[in-house]
């Protein structure tokens, strides 16, 4: 196995050539400025962790990168066009992401709206056209993604993140938020490809918890750098959850209960790291890396 920062950079290559073919520029004629505007923001790189996720679990499971990187390149979509409506004046009216000024500063709210939308019809694009009828873990991977997205995922826990503001809501509460406004679209990709590879049960609850947990760090760690870090460093606008009132777990915990809180998620998803690599034999070298890279990452 290469060392962490080697494989991720490979696969983040990867990644960053798929993309730009995955959502190709078409002419003015043919709505070319909203495509515009959405390459602006998928093509401004970012961490890309999702779609890394996607490829990392694909390679421990014997899952072609080909074959995983629809999936990848779709959940990659999705999130963006997440970013460009939690930036939007009506959400947390953001000027910065992923280091340049946000879609609606450039394009104007109209088209970012609709840059968000096309990213959204593009990603289940792809997912349909990955849906191999012989093989129906294809079609429930597809499903799976489709469902993080929703209501019972990213876009339910964006609204419970809206009616929390100005408000103390419980630790459940807290944590039902993260876990779907953000914990749905990191999960996504881990299970996604665990449903297309069919491995045992136990294996696939290990993956589950393990996703959980870092998508639940990934949220905290998210609130604590909007505190503790700066544009420069993080492409976009920090101390905003402050000043919107927005609940956190820096808000209700401070910013040392939040460590200690960001601390015992990673702690599980070691755990569960342990039974996949230890019980069940699988590598989980790279996902290791992956979890201490979420705990420590500065952007
Ligand atoms: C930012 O996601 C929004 C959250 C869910 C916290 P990322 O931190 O993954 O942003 P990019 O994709 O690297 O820009
Ligand atoms: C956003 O959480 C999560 C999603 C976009 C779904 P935040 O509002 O905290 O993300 P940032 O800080 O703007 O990236
Ligand atoms: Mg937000
Ligand atoms: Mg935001
Ligand atoms: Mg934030």
């Amino acid at each position: 196995m290469r060392d962490f920062h080697s494989q991720y950079q490979d696969w983040l290559n990867l990644i960053e050539k798929a993309l730009p073919d995955l959502f190709p520029q078409t002419p003015a004629s043919e709505g070319g400025a909203v495509v515009e505007a959405a390459r602006y923001s998928l093509l401004a790189g970012g961490k890309r962790v999702r779609p890394v996720l996607a490829l990392a679990v694909a390679d421990m499971l014997g899952i072609k990168t080909d074959r995983a990187m629809p999936y990848a390149g779709a959940i990659e979509m999705i999130h963006t066009y997440s970013l460009i409506h939690d930036d939007l004046p009506c959400m947390d009216d953001d000027d910065w992401r992923r280091g340049r000024k946000t879609c609606h500063i450039v394009y104007g709210e109209a088209l970012a709206v609709l840059a968000g939308d096309a990213l959204l019809n593009r990603a289940y694009e792809l997912l349909f056209e990955a849906i191999d009828t012989r093989q129906p873990a294809s079609r429930e991977a597809a499903l799976l993604i489709a469902a993080a997205a929703g209501s019972q995922g990213m876009i339910g826990g964006q609204a419970l993140d809206l009616t929390a503001e100005k408000k103390k809501i419980s630790d459940k509460e807290m944590r039902q938020l993260h876990m779907m406004k953000t914990g749905a679209l990191l999960k996504a990709p881990v299970m996604a490809m665990v449903k297309l590879a069919d491995i045992k049960a136990d294996s696939q609850i290990a993956f589950e918890r393990f996703a959980a947990a870092i998508g639940l760090a990934f949220q905290i760690q998210d609130d604590i750098l909007d505190v503790v870090s700066d544009r420069e460093q993080m492409g976009k606008t920090t101390g905003k959850d402050e000043r919107d009132s927005k609940s956190t777990y820096v808000s209700l915990y401070g910013l040392d209960g939040a460590r200690r809180q960001l601390n015992q998620a990673i702690a599980l998803a070691y755990d569960y790291l342990g039974q996949l690599q230890e019980r069940d034999g699988l590598d989980s070298t790279f996902l290791s890396g992956l979890t201490d890279y979420l705990l420590h990452r500065e952007k």
